[in-house]
């Protein structure tokens, strides 16, 4: 694999930690951003426990909301390891963020109950920011005709769960926002894809009453941060040039096969399947 630089928002700790350690680890030079202080160290001790040399992974704070910061970023990644090849847009505010005792109400919290800060917050993180470093990393990457730009988002039904408010409708338009992506940049040898968990996953991101359920059984499973990298190294790589405005669920990804086959099977449009409504009097009422 041609060795490349990344950027990895939210690339700290959880998710993707993963992503930027097995990107780094596959030989590419990475930016890994957060905007937690406190996870620069353990960052570093995960990189070097893996004999990552600090040349190759490069931690930085950040807060991605600030448009100047997007911009510095980019700039890091240009001067200090030599450019930007991919950009893996994980950052994200999560359930632990929106509905911190979601696990403690009798139901989850309503799209009325949401104040202006937090829907801002969760919007600017979620979607404006990854679409801000999109546009920002674009015109480098179509200037060098190659380019992977890799969207974390979340399965559909997350996205339009009563209770998402505002976390669904942000990865509904980082999901819509690929499928853009992919078709403006169609021919460019830059794409535009999803790497997405597709399941809960084990993260300081996920609840920690799940975190602990997954381990002692009485909770589904969580995917282990790592599952990302096979379908993320995959998607970044030359074999997958022609990959555009796909999802790919890391849960489901058979790492027992080939990349190629496994991808085959696994993908989906990014996106929604689009159909002709049914007329309004073809569809039951609801209660209201
Ligand atoms: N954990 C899951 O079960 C799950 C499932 C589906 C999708 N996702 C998505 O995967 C991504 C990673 O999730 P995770 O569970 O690892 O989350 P996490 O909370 O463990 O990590 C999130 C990362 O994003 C960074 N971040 C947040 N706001 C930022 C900002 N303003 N500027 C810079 N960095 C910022 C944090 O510093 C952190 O490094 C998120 O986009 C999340 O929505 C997670």
């Amino acid at each position: 694999m041609a060795e490349r630089v990344a950027i990895v928002t939210g690339g700290l700790r959880g998710l993707g930690q993963a992503m930027a350690l097995g990107l780094a680890a596959a030989g590419h030079r990475v930016l890994a951003v957060g905007h937690i202080a406190d996870d620069v160290e353990p960052m570093r001790i995960a990189a070097h426990d893996r004999g990552i040399p600090e040349s190759a992974l490069l931690p930085a704070v950040a807060d991605i909301r600030d448009p100047e910061a997007c911009t510095a970023l980019v700039d890091r990644a240009c001067n200090r390891l030599g450019g930007i090849h991919i950009l893996v847009n994980n950052a994200g505010l999560t359930f632990t963020t929106i509905s911190p005792d979601k696990f403690r109400r009798p139901s989850p919290q309503s799209f009325w109950e949401c104040g202006d800060t937090l829907v801002q917050s969760v919007m600017d993180t979620n979607f404006t920011a990854a679409d801000r470093m999109a546009r920002r990393v674009a015109p480098l990457l179509l200037a060098q005709g190659w380019g992977r730009i890799v969207n974390v988002t979340t399965k559909l039904d997350t996205m339009n769960r009563p209770g998402s408010s505002p976390y669904g409708p942000s990865k509904a338009a980082l999901e819509m926002a690929t499928e853009i992506r992919a078709k403006e940049l169609d021919g460019t040898g830059v794409t535009a894809n999803i790497v997405n968990p597709g399941a809960g996953a084990n993260t300081p991101g996920m609840a920690e009453e799940w975190r602990t359920g997954s381990r002692n059984g009485s909770m589904p499973p969580l995917l282990e941060p790592d599952e990302m990298v096979a379908p993320l190294l995959f998607v970044v790589s030359d074999a997958a040039g022609g990959i555009n405005g796909f999802r790919f669920d890391a849960n489901t990804w058979d790492r027992a096969s080939p990349p190629e086959l496994a991808a085959r099977r696994n993908g989906r449009p990014a996106g929604f399947v689009l159909h002709d409504a049914a007329p309004w009097d073809a569809v039951p009422a609801r209660a209201g």
